[in-house]
């Protein structure tokens, strides 16, 4: 078994289990392929019948535009208006769900 295949195994064997796993994609160097993964990995696991939220922390905005989403409200007015992140969760496939990001969130650093 490849290595992301037995990563997503571990993870739909717990997820099933009822915990709640966050998962974080980081890198500091640019280009590395952190959007994709999200959008890769966040399909599959919803595919899989899991209720996935992404959260995009990129001022870029990429999630969104790799959902074909814009101009919902997102990050920025959870970070700096207090809104109910419940109501900025937008449904873009089935069972996955995205908070956005844009260039405003770069004035809530
Ligand atoms: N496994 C892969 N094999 C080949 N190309 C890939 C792979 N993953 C991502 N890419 C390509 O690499 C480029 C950068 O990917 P991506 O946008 O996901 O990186 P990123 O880390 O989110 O970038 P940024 O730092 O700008 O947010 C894109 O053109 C993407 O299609
Ligand atoms: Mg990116």
């Amino acid at each position: 078994m490849r290595s992301d295949e037995a990563i997503l195994a571990q993870l739909l064997s717990l997820s099933w289990r009822g915990i709640v796993r966050i998962i974080a994609v980081m890198n500091q160097k640019g280009g590395t392929g952190k959007t994709t993964t999200v959008v890769n990995l966040g399909f599959a696991l919803a595919q899989s019948g899991l209720q996935t939220l992404l959260v995009d922390l990129d001022a870029q905005g990429n999630l969104g535009v790799s959902f074909g989403i814009e101009g919902e409200r997102g990050l920025y007015h959870i970070l700096v208006d207090g809104s109910d992140p419940n109501a900025c969760a937008v449904n873009v496939r089935s069972h996955l769900h995205l908070i956005s990001s844009n260039e405003t969130v770069a004035c809530a650093d």
